[in-house]
């Protein structure tokens, strides 16, 4: 049987904010830039989640697509999407910085615990922006 990679991709606006509590104005300019200034600043993430399985050979999919559309939307577009991601459980309270890496991150996190058995996340992108983009592989 053949093994075959799929990705989706999935796109929403959110705002994030890079800021320290525990560091002076003057730091968190350094190390952050115009990210920390305030308020918050949005921008169009595009998600893109690589999964890897063998393709059901009645079917011809790797993964029940509606299954992954529906994991998708509920452990990354109902909780993102329009979203301060500074306020999300994984980076509440100054535990995390919302940056391009930890949203990577906590996007497969999210997702691995509700894909099939027989199915594997190979890679969880996050673009920011057409510049700028974070891989994620476990
Ligand atoms: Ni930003």
């Amino acid at each position: 049987m053949a093994r075959a990679q799929l990705t989706r991709s999935i796109e929403f606006p959110a705002g994030h904010r890079y800021y320290r509590s525990e560091w002076s104005e003057q730091e968190n300019a350094v190390r952050f830039g115009k990210c920390a200034n305030e308020p918050a600043h949005g921008h169009d993430y595009r998600i893109e989640v690589t999964v890897e399985a063998e393709v059901d050979e009645q079917t011809g999919m790797a993964i029940d697509l509606s299954a992954l559309d529906e994991l998708l939307a509920q452990e990354i577009l109902r909780p993102m999407d329009h979203a301060f991601l500074n306020d999300l459980p994984e980076f509440a309270g100054e535990r995390a910085i919302p940056t391009t890496e930890n949203l990577a991150r906590a996007i497969w996190d999210r997702l691995v615990p509700g894909l099939p058995a027989a199915c594997s996340l190979r890679r969880v992108r996050v673009r920011e922006g057409r510049d700028l983009w974070s891989d994620y592989r476990g």
